[in-house]
């Protein structure tokens, strides 16, 4: 498995022959400028929520690639009045993609399309395949739900945000790696406007003191697991 980080919430996630985008906000991200959405692949488009800086590029990919849109319901829907294909899910539910399992598990945030309509209940994604295991939270606040993922799924690496003002900071992530049992992490939601920065050095550090280890890619770097 690779997963490549296109800025803010935005991934790239390879298994295999199969390509999965998560939350592409990166036309509208100035610091992702490198990244030209025109040359991402696509089979899948995983949602977390419908906020404008997870899905201001889902319309432009999906048309181009024709990618499968993965979210809730109401995120589906949405996106199917446009025309594009999708795959709805809601809370606890789990469905076997051809590259894996994904289980839409809770987030703590709020989940309005950018004209305000109604984008259903946040959510986070737990990937699960043959070889590793991940857990995507999404915009999310600590909770005690997290517990809930290592009862069946020995992760890998946890996906978390560590920004802090909209979704949990660094010290409430670390929590949260101690919830979902996994101390290897990979930082997102961060840094991309004023509310949001942090300094990379001592989120590391805070991390490290733990025994855990903070991932933080730059915008178009990889990992392999
Ligand atoms: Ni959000
Ligand atoms: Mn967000």
């Amino acid at each position: 498995m690779k997963i490549t980080f296109y800025g803010h919430a935005s991934l790239g996630i390879q298994i295999e022959d199969i390509n999965i985008l998560v939350d592409p906000f990166i036309s509208a991200n100035p610091k992702a400028s490198s990244i030209d959405i025109n040359t991402l692949k696509a089979d899948y488009i995983l949602i977390t929520h419908a906020h404008q800086d997870h899905i201001v590029d889902v319309e432009a990919i999906a048309k181009r690639t024709g990618a499968i849109v993965v979210s809730n319901f109401e995120i589906v829907s949405h996106f199917e009045t446009i025309g594009i294909k999708g795959h709805p899910m809601n809370h606890g539910g789990k469905w076997n993609f051809d590259f894996g399992t994904v289980k839409y598990v809770n987030a703590i945030h709020t989940s309005s399309f950018p004209d305000g309509s109604y984008g259903g209940q946040p959510g986070g994604f737990v990937i699960e395949t043959k070889h590793k295991n991940i857990y995507i939270a999404g915009d999310t606040a600590l909770t005690y739900d997290m517990k809930l993922i290592p009862l069946q799924t020995k992760l890998d690496l946890a996906i978390l945000p560590i920004g802090d003002n909209f979704t949990m900071g660094i010290d409430d992530a670390i929590l949260a790696s101690d919830f979902v049992e996994c101390d290897k992490i990979l930082g997102y939601h961060f840094d991309t406007f004023g509310y949001i920065e942090i300094n990379h050095e001592d989120a590391k550090q805070k991390f490290s003191k733990k025994s855990k280890d903070l991932i933080l890619l730059d915008i178009g770097d990889s990992i392999k697991l």
